[in-house]
């Protein structure tokens, strides 16, 4: 029932924006496309929105049934002096009959005129913006249905991370990064900064000629096109309809390097044989999901390295994942999140949360999905080795977050830590248990093609579920307990927990440790990653200082390169004030802006009183100073920081 009302309602919206394109500018528009041989593509229809009640965006001040936004059309100038991103961007809108307005969400962008297809001024307004959200730029559109916004970004854009030249690997020219998940980019687009709103879009980026931009979409100009004053400029599309979020800019000294007939890696110089070393298993890892899920649908998949700054592990905007460095530990032990970003490419970009309240849908099924490639790349051990620590993350977050917040479908501002991840994930992995691979395998191809292109949400999903996978099985809806899993807290007690033989050891070291054994008497030898995380995780968290020297001694914890470890023991020796972590946190805090690796030790100082923010303070100080938007947004809190 609910699945025959969601489909048709977003069927019949779909047919009333169809009918109100008129359809000789239309044809106008794809004559004058195939006449331009390097557009010869001709970008696809409009998408379809859902107007259901739960695909309402509280985050977004757009009004899509009335006016939405199809197509953007990017000319900007980065100005490193200045940082801000200058330029106009032109957007194609499609309007109910008698709209007068659209529209827009703005964070923060200084507006400098508005203009129709023929240059003639349009009014608009801003209304007082929330800290968040930002605010509605409404635009008085009469009959245009082209908008031409001429604009600039602010120095503080919450997307936009500008690096100066010592924050890069080369250290002699700047970085600039855009990271618009999940509602970053209205500080430097105007547009309908709403994931349930695909648009196409076009862009036309003027860089320092020494500079080198790339961005999420078809790279029309790989060198780049000579520009006034001594500028580069670089032409990029994306012809599919994306969710706005998935616009991306990088600007850097960067080189690429080939991994495979279509993918590469993309890196400052002095990172790129490092990064292709660890990256090569990219290419399997696209097979593996085709072969799951069915065919990649963007082309090529490229990858970039950013500075360590970059707030997240990884992004996965289309053509183009962004990466942390911090995942190259030289043994190609991270490159899960390689196959999570990947996996995005059919959870998020092809089936994508309606809203942020449905952001299980994206991270959730990717979580799931990352480790069915992980599994065909890398065998069932790691694959399961990986699962188990994604069930001991979930009991983390499950004791820490007050139920309300355990959710899958929930409150976007409220949601913790990596629940939608980590409870998604098992949330499928239980379906799949119960119907077999073959089967769930079947529905999940079929699902993806489906939806491809479309914004999903949490009660379509299960009505799409029940109409084609379970069929009115009663035994098996009784079985699943989908409403259990989609909206109530917890955990349902037919949760599936992965074990691994691998972690099974680990967990012997454990308690050697507990029963006092030397560290001496415990086999660390071939131990990665994944082992030292549960290990380090796994023990008491009081241990006293002698223990924690001994253990810090025998394995050189306080100056461990891998990002990870080094992690995982800052908070179990911050939690016991073992003093030689504080020059170690000092040392590894400052340079990395990854919040997963940096966040819980803020957390473990914060949780110590006067003796962990004499040492969290100071480096946050001038820290701070040096992180993306997003990770100040986030430490801020933890310290209670107050700018001055
Ligand atoms: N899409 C997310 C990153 C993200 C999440 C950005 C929420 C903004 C808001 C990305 O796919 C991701 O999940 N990255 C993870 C790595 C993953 C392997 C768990 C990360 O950042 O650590
Ligand atoms: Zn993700």
């Amino acid at each position: 029932m609910v699945a025959a009302l969601v489909g048709s309602s977003t069927l019949a919206g779909h047919w009333r924006w169809r009918h109100c394109i008129p359809m000789r500018s239309y044809l106008a528009a794809l004559v004058a496309l195939a006449a331009t041989p390097i557009l010869a593509v001709a970008p696809d229809p409009p998408s379809p929105i859902l107007t259901t009640q739960d695909a309402v965006d509280v985050l977004t001040y757009a009004q899509p049934a009335v006016a939405r936004v199809t197509h953007v059309d990017l000319d900007l100038t980065a100005d490193f002096a200045a940082k801000e991103m200058r330029g106009t961007a032109t957007l194609s809108i499609i309007a109910a009959p008698g709209a007068g307005e659209i529209r827009l969400d703005d964070k923060g962008l200084v507006i400098e005129q508005i203009a129709d297809a023929q240059g003639r001024p349009l009014t608009w307004t801003v209304a007082p913006a929330d800290t968040y959200k930002g605010a509605p730029l409404i635009v008085k559109i009469g009959s245009a249905r082209k908008i031409v916004i001429t604009y600039h970004s602010k120095a503080d854009a919450s997307a936009l991370g500008w690096l100066p030249p010592a924050l890069t690997a080369g250290k002699t020219k700047p970085f600039l990064f855009s990271q618009g998940q999940s509602i970053e980019n209205r500080s430097w687009i105007p547009t309908q900064d709403s994931p349930g709103i695909r648009q196409s879009w076009t862009a036309s980026i003027t860089v320092p000629a020494d500079l080198v931009a790339v961005m999420s979409g078809e790279q029309l100009t790989p060198k780049g096109e000579a520009a006034a004053g001594g500028m580069r400029r670089f032409r990029f599309r994306m012809t599919h309809a994306v969710p706005p979020y998935l616009i991306a800019l990088a600007v850097g000294d960067l080189a690429f390097k080939s991994l495979g007939p279509r993918t590469g890696v993309y890196a400052e110089p002095a990172t790129l044989a490092a990064a292709a070393a660890e990256l090569d298993d990219t290419e399997h890892m696209v097979k593996a999901a085709e072969g799951l899920y069915g065919a990649y649908r963007w082309g090529r998949y490229d990858m970039l390295v950013l500075p360590p700054s970059f707030p997240y592990g990884g992004m996965e905007n289309p053509m183009l994942t962004f990466l942390t460095p911090t995942i190259f530990t030289g043994d190609k032990a991270n490159t899960d999140v390689v196959a999570h970003e990947l996996a995005h490419s059919w959870s998020g970009n092809l089936v994508t949360n309606a809203t942020w309240s449905d952001g299980w849908l994206n991270e959730g099924f990717t979580t799931y999905f990352e480790n069915r490639i992980d599994e065909i790349v890398y065998g069932k051990e790691r694959a399961a080795v990986l699962a188990d620590l994604s069930w001991d993350d979930l009991q983390r977050d499950l004791k820490e977050a007050k139920p309300s917040a355990t959710r899958l479908h929930g409150d976007p501002e409220e949601l913790f830590g990596e629940l939608a991840y980590n409870k998604g994930a098992t949330f499928l992995r239980t379906i799949e248990r119960s119907v077999g691979r073959p089967r769930w395998d079947a529905y999940l191809r079929s699902y993806f093609d489906r939806h491809a292109f479309q914004p999903q949400t949490t009660a379509n999903f299960l009505a799409d579920l029940r109409a084609n996978l379970i069929r009115g099985d009663a035994a098996l809806e009784a079985k699943l307990q989908l409403d259990r899993w989609a909206y109530q807290p917890g955990l349902p007690d037919n949760a599936v927990h992965v074990r691994s033989k691998t972690l099974g050891e680990v967990d012997g070291a454990i308690d050697q440790v507990k029963a006092g054994a030397p560290v001496s008497a415990i086999r660390f030898t071939g131990w990665g990653t994944q082992e030292w995380q549960r290990f380090l995780n796994g023990l008491p968290r009081q241990l006293p200082a002698g223990r924690l020297a001994e253990l810090d001694g025998a394995m050189q914890l306080s100056v461990s390169p891998n990002a990870y470890v080094r992690s995982a023991w800052l908070v179990l020796a911050i939690g016991n004030r073992y003093q030689p972590a504080a020059a170690s946190a000092e040392e590894f805090l400052p340079r990395i802006g990854r919040l997963l690796l940096i966040r819980p030790v803020y957390k473990a100082l914060a949780g110590q009183g006067d003796w962990g923010l004499s040492i969290a303070r100071p480096v946050y100080a001038s820290a701070r100073l040096q992180y993306h938007p997003v990770t100040v947004v986030s430490i801020d809190k933890i310290l209670s920081w107050k700018p001055r």
